[in-house]
């Protein structure tokens, strides 16, 4: 049977204290609600449709992937699928209904509460979870066949149901036309007058349809986000996961729980992530590398056998046999070919570094395509911001850069160029050339002894 996805994500989240709307807050590095629409399409739902409220302009593009419904006034979770309805119409097949806040649900278990559903011919299929404190869940009713009757609020719970330990962990699996069809039927008649989705179940139940239900088998993939501290509790839960699964493919940590990697990275085996290390976003890191200590990757492409330390790295492509940092800030557009060196206090914006060039002390290069092999001595610049335009630089293979050499781009330094130490280099080098930009030194023999004189002699007199 076919399954689609609706996410209830239009809530406010007000005990996160943000600007932000919850669902858009960031658990390593990946929106909440995009670690729910993501799963969702692991489990081969065909479509995610959110239904969003709060702050939407803010979640709407995080979800160029989905059907986007609105809700604008917060009247409940069964009125978040009313105000989703009509992206359904017509579709006959089954709807899995999931939190925006609860990014941990797996894909695995998606996919079996489906299974689940179709095997037990139900109408309704309720994911449900044993917490050790179970307060403010709504609790599984049951009948005397042990079958489910309905669910109640803790709210609206009498004494005895508050002592179900059996609870709601608010994701569902519905049939679309049974589901659907009885929205009619929801009403506001309860401690907190809202439209429950809750109902639906004994709404199906008392019209003999099957409700049936299936336990989490981890609690943790139940947990909701709606506080600062709750987000840290389950970034701590991701991030156990993914690392235990980074080890069992063949990556050391000196400290998983000083590593924080997100749901989308790939890291090949024989990698080592020392301390302190963040590889967020789509990075992808190759084989035999070191990574860390104190090092964040956003957006990168590493090759193998790199080692990079201390690195703050963004949208930057490095080949193999890379080495970087200590301390090196590689932005956006920085592409290191293969045996490249970026040392020591180095920052590298839009720039290509050719085969085994290096650029290993206190320079910054930015908008400059550097041919192979070639040495770049402490403290060169690149000049590339006239203060209305940035202009480029271009040096030629083989070529060797002195120290303190300032490129005043746009400039072209040819093939096997040599430039002397402090040169500022305003015209184009000829390959093959030395370039050479320094007044003449005059020394004056026997000054220090004069100066000191004098100064003794003032010294003297003032006395
Ligand atoms: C809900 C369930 C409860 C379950 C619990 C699990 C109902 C009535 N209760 O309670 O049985 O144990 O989840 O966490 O469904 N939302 C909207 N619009 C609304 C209201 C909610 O989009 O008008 C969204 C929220 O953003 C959130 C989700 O629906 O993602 C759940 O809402 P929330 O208010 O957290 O439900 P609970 O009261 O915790
Ligand atoms: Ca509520």
């Amino acid at each position: 049977m076919e399954a689609k996805a609706l996410i209830l994500a239009a809530g406010a989240g007000t005990r996160m204290k943000s600007n932000k709307p919850k669902v858009a807050h960031e658990m390593l590095g990946k929106p909440l609600v995009r670690w729910v629409v993501d799963a969702a399409h692991a489990a081969g739902c065909s479509d995610a449709h959110v239904v969003i409220g709060h702050g939407r302009e803010q979640v709407e593009p995080l979800l160029d992937d989905c059907v986007i419904a609105y809700q604008l006034e917060m009247l409940g979770t069964g009125h978040t699928v009313m105000c989703a309805a009509d992206t359904f119409e017509g579709y006959q097949g089954c709807i899995v209904v999931l939190c925006g806040d609860t990014p941990l649900i797996r894909p695995s278990t998606i996919r079996q509460l489906i299974e689940a559903h179709e095997k037990n011919g139900a109408a309704a299929t309720v994911l449900t979870m044993k917490p050790e404190n179970p307060f403010g869940y709504g609790r599984i009713v049951r009948d005397t066949q042990g079958n489910v009757a309905g669910i109640v609020e803790e709210k609206d719970c009498t004494p005895e149901q508050k002592l179900i330990d059996e609870c709601n962990s608010g994701i569902f699996c519905f049939n679309a036309p049974d589901l659907l069809g009885n929205l009619d039927k929801l009403d506001r008649n309860n401690a907190q007058g809202e439209y429950y989705l809750t109902d639906m179940l004994a709404i199906l139940a008392q019209t003999g349809r099957v409700v049936s239900s299936m336990v989490v088998e981890d609690n943790d993939e139940c947990l909701g986000i709606n506080s600062r501290g709750q987000l840290a509790a389950a970034t701590k839960v991701a991030q156990r996961r993914i690392n235990d699964q980074l080890m069992a493919d063949g990556i050391t940590m000196l400290d998983p729980e000083l590593v924080w990697v997100g749901p989308d990275v790939r890291v090949g085996n024989d990698t080592e992530l020392l301390p302190l290390t963040m590889l967020i976003g789509k990075t992808s890191i190759g084989t035999g590398c070191v990574i860390g200590p104190n090092t964040r990757l956003t957006d990168c492409t590493v090759g193998n056998n790199c080692s990079f330390e201390e690195v703050v790295g963004i949208e930057i492509q490095a080949e193999d046999s890379i080495s970087a940092g200590p301390r090196a800030y590689l932005r956006p557009g920085t592409h290191l070919c293969e045996n490249a060196h970026v040392g020591t206090h180095v920052e590298i914006k839009k720039s290509t570094i050719g085969k085994g060039s290096k650029v290993p002390h206190l320079s910054y290069i930015g908008d400059c395509t550097m041919g192979e092999n070639v040495n770049i001595g402490a403290g060169s610049i690149t000049c590339n911001y006239d203060g209305v335009n940035k202009n480029k630089t271009v040096i030629g293979d083989n070529s060797f850069i002195g120290s303190d050499t300032m490129m005043v781009a746009p400039v072209t330094l040819g093939a096997n160029t040599v430039t002397g130490a402090s040169s500022c280099i305003t015209q184009d080098i000829p390959d093959g050339a030395l370039a050479i930009e320094r007044s003449k030194q005059v020394n004056i023999e026997g000054w220090s002894q004069r100066h000191m004189d004098k100064l003794r002699e003032k010294e003297r007199a003032d006395s």
